[in-house]
């Protein structure tokens, strides 16, 4: 096999900033429908009542998880690089005062709010950063101790887009063994074995507490034609405490 490209994360960061306004604008109040079915419901089982938590959004995109933790009286730390996404949630602050705060960083560099945060949520993130283990470790180092930090990913053993499944009914890997950069509509993803973000939440300080892979319910699947997401998951939800 020939050796897989090698992404920066400058390069990563330059195909999220080639977004348009507009899709960054219509990604909805509660996210798409992955966030809306699939994530938000597993993401605020996790984190229970969030009133008077400090909660770090790590990667926050154009913010809408923000908007909805501090809807529900946590004090929000927002951190993202790309422009045409930070921008909107920034505006979005403006217009709409949450008490929000963001910071426009990358994850990998920034040095992080040591021991701030009751909760560090790093939402569909990390699979996203080429140098991704410095980005952790600083997501870490942002929770206090006892603190709980929860990462969702696109589910690594079975990352086929739902498009695929409508044509074939099943999900294809190969080259699961193989960290490489994978297209997406907006540049890449690094796919990476399950085992390697396991293994590095665990050595960044973690108890393992809980995983989620989160099933659409049936009639949801059927009414938007998602059966994939009934059958197969597209999604895994890591919840961790800060020994
Ligand atoms: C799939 S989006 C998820 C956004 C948001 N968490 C959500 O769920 O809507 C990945 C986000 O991570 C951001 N990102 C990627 N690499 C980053 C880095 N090194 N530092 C900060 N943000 C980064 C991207 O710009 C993008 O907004």
């Amino acid at each position: 096999m020939n050796e897989p490209p090698k992404l920066t994360n400058t390069e990563a960061i330059s195909a999220w900033s080639q977004v348009s306004p507009e899709m960054v604008a219509n990604f909805g109040d509660e996210g798409d429908f992955t966030r809306r079915y699939l994530l938000n419901p597993a993401l605020f089982a996790l984190l229970g009542d969030v009133a008077g938590k400090a909660v770090l959004d790590a990667g926050c995109g154009q913010g809408y998880l923000c908007r909805m933790l501090a809807k529900r009286g946590a004090a929000v730390t927002g951190v993202e690089f790309a422009d045409a996404w930070y921008a909107y949630a920034a505006q979005r602050e403006q217009a709409e005062p949450l008490g929000i705060h963001y910071l426009q960083a990358d994850l990998s560099t920034w040095p992080g709010l040591p021991e701030m945060f009751d909760s560090v949520i790093a939402n569909m993130v990390l699979m996203d950063i080429p140098d991704y283990l410095p980005a952790l470790h600083t997501c870490v180092a942002s929770l206090k101790r006892g603190g709980e930090l929860i990462v969702s990913l696109l589910h690594p053993c079975f990352e086929e887009p739902g498009a695929a499944w409508k044509e074939k009914g099943y999900v294809e890997v190969r080259e699961y063994f193989q960290e490489r950069p994978v297209a997406q509509t907006y540049g890449y993803f690094i796919h990476r074995p399950l085992s390697a973000y396991l293994n590095s939440i665990i050595q960044a300080g973690c108890q393992i507490q809980r995983i989620i892979e989160p099933q659409l319910e049936e009639s949801v699947a059927r009414e938007h034609h998602a059966e994939r997401y009934w059958h197969v998951p597209g999604y895994v939800v890591i919840s961790a405490v800060k020994s």
